[in-house]
């Protein structure tokens, strides 16, 4: 999604500028633009496409500037909509959506001002030249007042030559102190030589002016520590894989290997222990891939700990009225951490009275503030838009809390159960050059579904999700029961279909599906490690996975599911990497 990089010290503006933006790239975007403080004012450079269609600008002079990488929300993708946008003495660049701007537009237009795009964020340029009096950051707070919605912004003001002005509302800035100068970006990575860093909250602004930082909340100036995240300091590269998708799915063993927490014996976990012995109720709020692990995390936990779990898309539980008793906790599982539908559930549940635990891949991230305890997914970072080894981590620390509560329950349950999935896994990647093989027939297909009972149908969920994602096949995942009351009907001569099968006591049950399927001249291909099913006539193709505790198979059914997505993408002549129209972390509603 949008990127916000800004730079003020020693050192041109430019070429930091393209650098922070160039570490952005993998939020996913469709144009870019930097804006560079010179002699004669505001030079800005905007481009559709890459960032590296910015090269030209690399040369512009001055040592104040700010950049910006959009993904579109109003306004087509196009030169004019990409930031920043300049009005009067202000240059402004945006992440978020300002809901309310049509009225702010209509007002601003009623004093005869011109809008050259089509974007909300135009509205701040303006409003910020409309309520300046000689005070930038007077200006910027007045008009932040009248915003509704989201938004990080980094603001310069001709009058301020060597300034940066930020704010925050629900979407994440930081300000960076590095060797030659000052920086502002949405996220760490785009300012990892920084020796400092400092996270902005809601409603707080800063002012980077030569060496020193300042920052503000409505009431006046006030003190923060540097935060003692330390990010990475290299990007991820792909190393010998031609994708990072392809890169990421063979980290998956490491990534399950350091997400396995024994909570009962670690003591640093001696308050949530406390916390799971109390609850009664819980609830899982989370997105996409996320989503589809806290559906995983219902079964597992209701069969270990006979605790009842409901499951939420997060952006139909912020406006629900969620039933939250005494003791109930909300699981809010997000790989970034910075998904905007997310965060406002949780923000509800907390307000609601109830205990909430971040699930995350990133440290730091918005989530983590909202949260009463934070645990971590190390599944490292992941670049590309579609979500592989994070879901595999995510499922080994919800399977992790699922046997912790219930063992605070007095249920049969262990940590061990889980330690020899990092070499399934490894096993299960095996399945590379077979799924290969089979991609073309997902290729040329119009569509395409996969279908299993408990915990395969989570599997089939994901699965489907990765092929739609990145091939841009239709798909569906389906409870292979519920196949013949409706989907059934979408079935036809070649149709391919993919059959889950990892619970031997409900075998027979996704076979009568697989049956209904093969009598409509579907083509089923079968993933399972029960072989004696993959040598019946209505099995296509069959790609094997090692035998496991059944529970946390969706672990490694999902790898060849994963790979077959993969597959199914080159062979469709897209990047697997870059989805259209997609982003990596949703920080928009
Ligand atoms: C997964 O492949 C998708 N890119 C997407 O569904 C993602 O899982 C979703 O946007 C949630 O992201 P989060 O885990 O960072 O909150």
């Amino acid at each position: 999604m949008c990127g916000i990089v800004g730079y003020t010290g020693r050192s041109a503006a430019a070429p930091k500028l393209l650098e922070g933006l160039k570490r952005l790239e993998y939020r996913g975007y469709d144009s870019a633009g930097i804006a560079v403080r010179g002699e004669d004012g505001f030079t800005v450079y905007k481009r559709m496409g890459r960032v590296r269609e910015l090269a030209g600008a690399s040369t512009l002079s001055g040592v104040t500037g700010i950049g910006h990488t959009r993904w579109a929300t109003h306004g087509t993708p196009s030169e004019v909509n990409a930031h920043p946008h300049v009005y009067g003495k202000f240059a402004v660049v945006h992440n978020g959506i300002i809901e309310n701007y049509p009225e702010l537009k209509r007002e601003c237009a009623m004093r005869g001002e011109v809008f050259t795009s089509e974007t909300d964020s135009e509205t701040v340029a303006h409003l910020l030249e409309y309520y300046y009096r000689g005070d930038a950051l007077a200006a910027l707070k007045q008009t932040c007042a009248r915003l509704r919605g989201s938004y990080a912004l980094a603001v310069m003001c001709l009058d301020d030559p060597d300034e940066l002005f930020g704010a925050r509302q629900k979407s994440p800035l930081i300000v960076g102190r590095g060797e030659d100068g000052l920086y502002l970006a949405s996220d760490a990575p785009a300012i990892a030589e920084c020796a400092e860093l400092y996270l902005l909250a809601d409603g707080e602004f800063v002012r980077l002016s030569g060496k020193e930082v300042h920052f503000y909340d409505a009431d006046g100036e006030i003190f923060k520590e540097p935060t003692k995240f330390v990010p990475e300091k290299a990007s991820p590269q792909k190393g010998d894989c031609p994708h990072f998708m392809l890169k990421e799915m063979y980290e998956i063993p490491t990534a399950v290997a350091e997400s396995v927490v024994d909570f009962e014996s670690d003591f640093r976990f001696n308050e949530f222990n406390r916390v799971l012995c109390q609850t009664e109720y819980i609830q899982i709020v989370a997105c996409g891939t996320a989503y589809h692990s806290g559906i995983a995390a219902k079964y597992a936990i209701e069969k270990l700990a006979r605790l009842p779990v409901e499951v939420t898309v997060a952006s139909e539980y912020r406006y629900r009225e969620p039933i939250i008793g005494q003791n109930t906790l909300v699981l809010a599982v997000s790989q970034s951490g910075e998904t905007a539908d997310t965060i406002a559930a949780a923000e509800l549940a907390k307000s609601s009275g109830a205990t909430v635990v971040a699930i995350t891949n990133l440290p730091n991230s918005s989530l983590t503030q909202t949260a009463h305890f934070v645990l971590y997914t190390h599944a490292g970072r992941e670049v590309a838009v579609a979500a592989t080894k994070s879901f595999n981590a995510q499922l080994a620390l919800l399977y992790s809390v699922a046997i912790a509560l219930a063992k605070a329950r007095g249920q049969k349950a262990d940590i061990s159960s889980l330690l020899p999935f990092p070499a399934l896994c490894r096993t299960a990647l095996t399945c590379a050059e077979k799924v290969k093989e089979l991609a073309p027939i997902f290729a040329h297909a119009k569509s395409a579904y996969f279908i299993g009972r408990d915990v395969d149908y989570c599997a089939a969920l994901e699965g489907s999700l990765k092929l739609k994602e990145i091939s841009y096949l239709p798909s569906e995942g389906y409870p292979a029961g519920e196949l013949k009351h409706g989907t059934l009907a979408l079935v036809e001569k070649d149709t391919p279909v993919v059959a889950i099968l990892t619970r031997k006591a409900l075998a027979e049950k996704t076979m009568n599906a697989v049956s209904e399927v093969y009598a409509r001249g579907g083509k089923v291909l079968l993933v399972t490690h029960l072989g004696e099913y993959a040598e019946r006539k209505e099995v296509a193709a069959w790609v094997p996975i090692p035998a496991c505790e059944e529970l946390f198979s969706p672990i490694l059914s999902v790898i060849p599911l994963q790979m077959l997505a993969y597959y199914t993408s080159l062979a469709r002549g897209n990047d697997p990497d870059k989805p259209r129209n997609l982003a990596k972390s949703v920080t928009v509603e």
